[in-house]
């Protein structure tokens, strides 16, 4: 029962200078966001290489952006669950609280997080792909449109006339330097990680835990499975986030 390992977690959380979340797809699920790899993933059903890479954008810019707008008009309908909920009062109910995400979808910072790093973008922006690099908030766009208008609309372009991708991370591209070198450095400082709804398998993100072990914090996993990090955390709540995140603020 994870309610046995919650006391140790709540203890070394009150004792903690430092507490550090990473969270991953999992922590979205339970708003109606679909998870990557889980059942009903979306790389059960998409191909990454069809879509999250540069070379697909490349061959084929509409497919790609068709299937970001689709994922965005999900997104724009999903809302907040109580595990983003309280991250975001950690904020100010913890000390040198950081919150890391891989996700890009937005619902951190909806919950009210803005001590957040996003290793791996976000889909409420567009880039310039022509060179000028202006980055754009895309988050109204088709905001007035029913969902089924999103694929087919135009590709969008940037004020200087070059095409716009997604400002996300794809495969094969390199993360932002300072936002991975910042989420080293926390997981390194922190005395407890929180490793939240996520499958473990995306590098460099998925070395945060270690990174946070080898440096002597305690490594929790919030997870509804077992991932290749569980046999080396030090406490693991086995259940929904939110659930668990909950339980675990009304603990401390
Ligand atoms: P995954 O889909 O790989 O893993 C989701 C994890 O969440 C799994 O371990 C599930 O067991 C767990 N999970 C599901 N529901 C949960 C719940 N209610 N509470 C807690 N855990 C739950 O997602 P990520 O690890 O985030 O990259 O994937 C990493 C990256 O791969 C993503 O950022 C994305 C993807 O390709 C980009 O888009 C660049």
């Amino acid at each position: 029962m994870w309610q046995n390992a919650l006391t140790l977690v709540v203890d070394r959380v009150r004792a903690a200078r430092s507490v550090v979340a990473a969270t991953g797809a999992g922590i979205s699920a339970e708003s109606g966001v679909p998870t990557f790899r889980g059942a009903g993933g979306l790389w059960r059903n998409f191909s990454a290489s069809d879509l999250a890479t540069p070379d697909a954008f490349a061959r084929d810019p509409r497919l790609v952006w068709d299937w970001y707008r689709w994922r965005r008009e999900r997104i724009r309908r999903a809302q907040p669950n109580a595990g983003h909920l309280v991250l975001a009062r950690f904020e100010t109910t913890l000390p040198g609280f950081q919150l890391v995400t891989q996700n890009v979808d937005g619902l951190h910072q909806r919950a009210g997080s803005r001590r957040l790093i996003e290793l791996h973008g976000n889909i409420w922006r567009a880039r310039c792909t022509a060179g000028c690099g202006l980055v754009t908030d895309v988050s109204r766009e088709g905001a007035d449109a029913p969902l089924e208008d999103a694929a087919g609309a135009e590709l969008p372009t940037c004020e200087c006339g070059g095409l716009q991708r997604p400002d996300i991370v794809w495969f094969g591209e390199s993360l932002d330097p300072g936002d991975i070198d910042r989420a080293i450095a926390a997981a390194r400082g922190c005395d407890v990680l929180l490793v939240i709804g996520t499958s473990a398998l995306v590098y460099p993100a998925a070395a945060l835990p270690l990174v946070a072990r080898r440096a002597g914090a305690l490594v929790v996993e919030i997870n509804v499975e077992d991932t290749p990090i569980t046999p080396q955390v030090g406490a693991v709540l086995r259940g929904p986030a939110a659930e668990v995140l909950p339980a675990l603020e009304a603990r401390l």
